[in-house]
């Protein structure tokens, strides 16, 4: 928090969109820090996340507005609620602890409820479906490329055996049959996580909303206002990058070619060579925040 604090630098007759208000926490800190006329904006896809901040951000009257909306289309959403350009963005990734508590939803392989793991409860497909209904092949692709698990093929083919018999309907059943079915174990995390982790990620199609939000929060912020995105894995951290490498030089070319002709101009200035990490005393209040890794930059005119 007082990284994302000293990095966005929230200030009087500021304009800040939060693309994932959750429970509002970062909101609230960013609307203090702005007194008394910095407004926000939070999106969030899910109605629970937005409720919880409605009740939370109430003290600041009309200075705080929540849309539910992805921060894929943070821009058009910005746009038609006249907020543009803004002085800040801030991208929180991943879930909520409120989402991750509540065994309905699917996210972990404890949970007794549905293997449900969608954030914004409108789209069409559960990760049931996913594990139910897609190709071996592709079940293999995903648990590699998403969750780097190295028994990827293993897993798959175990998965797609048996389904034949019996579908996979709740989260712990699958939890534990993908931690009956690994040869190897590290003793620090549980067997499943890889998986869920792949799952949670291709259910929400997180990467290319990533991509989308990073680029859509370039086009409205104004030159001098920083972006924050808090990244929970390393290919959250590794897009986020990328973004920020490709977006920081004037030229994009190939390197085997004598001269530019990729006309693209630098648009950010990076802020944090590596990835900021939460200090010790904020992670003995709050665990989660262990894996949390924020990058920040500044627009260029
Ligand atoms: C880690 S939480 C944010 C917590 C928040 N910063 C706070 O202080 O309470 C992430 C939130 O982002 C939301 N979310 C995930 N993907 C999203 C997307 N593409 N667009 C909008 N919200 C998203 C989730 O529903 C969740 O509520």
């Amino acid at each position: 928090m007082a990284e994302v604090l000293a990095g966005l630098e929230p200030r009087d007759g500021g304009r800040y969109l939060d693309g994932t208000v959750g429970a509002g926490g970062h909101a609230a800190a960013i609307l203090e820090r702005s007194v008394p006329t910095g407004r926000l904006l939070g999106l969030d896809v899910d109605p629970a996340g937005l409720a919880a901040a409605a009740a939370e951000l109430a003290r600041f009257g009309d200075r705080a507005r929540l849309v539910r909306a992805n921060f894929a289309t943070c821009d058009v959403v910005a746009s038609a609620n006249d907020f543009v350009p803004v002085d800040g963005v801030l991208l929180d990734l991943g879930l909520s602890s409120i989402q991750l508590a509540d065994e309905e939803r699917g996210f972990s392989f404890r949970a007794r409820g549905p293997l449900d793991m969608r954030a914004d409860p409108d789209l069409r497909d559960t990760a049931a479906d996913i594990v139910n209904s897609w190709s071996e092949r592709d079940l293999r692709g995903v648990f590699a490329e998403y969750g780097e698990e190295p028994e990827a093929g293993r897993v798959a083919a175990a998965i797609v055996r048996r389904r034949a018999k019996d579908r996979f309907e709740t989260a712990d059943e699958l939890g534990r049959f993908v931690a009956g079915v690994k040869l190897r174990r590290r003793r620090s995390i549980d067997p499943a996580t890889n998986v869920f982790q792949a799952l949670r990620i291709a259910v929400n199609g997180e990467i290319a909303n990533l991509e989308r939000g990073l680029a859509a929060a370039l086009r409205i912020l104004r030159p001098g206002g920083r972006l924050a995105v808090i990244s929970f894995h390393s290919l959250e951290d590794r897009t986020v990058k990328r973004f920020f490498a490709r977006e920081s030089r004037d030229c994009i070319c190939p390197p085997h070619l004598p001269t530019c002709v990729c006309g693209h101009r630098a648009g950010l200035r990076v802020g944090t060579r590596r990835p900021l990490r939460a200090a010790s005393a904020e992670v003995d209040r709050n665990p989660r925040a262990r894996s949390a890794a924020l990058r920040i930059a500044e627009k260029l005119p």
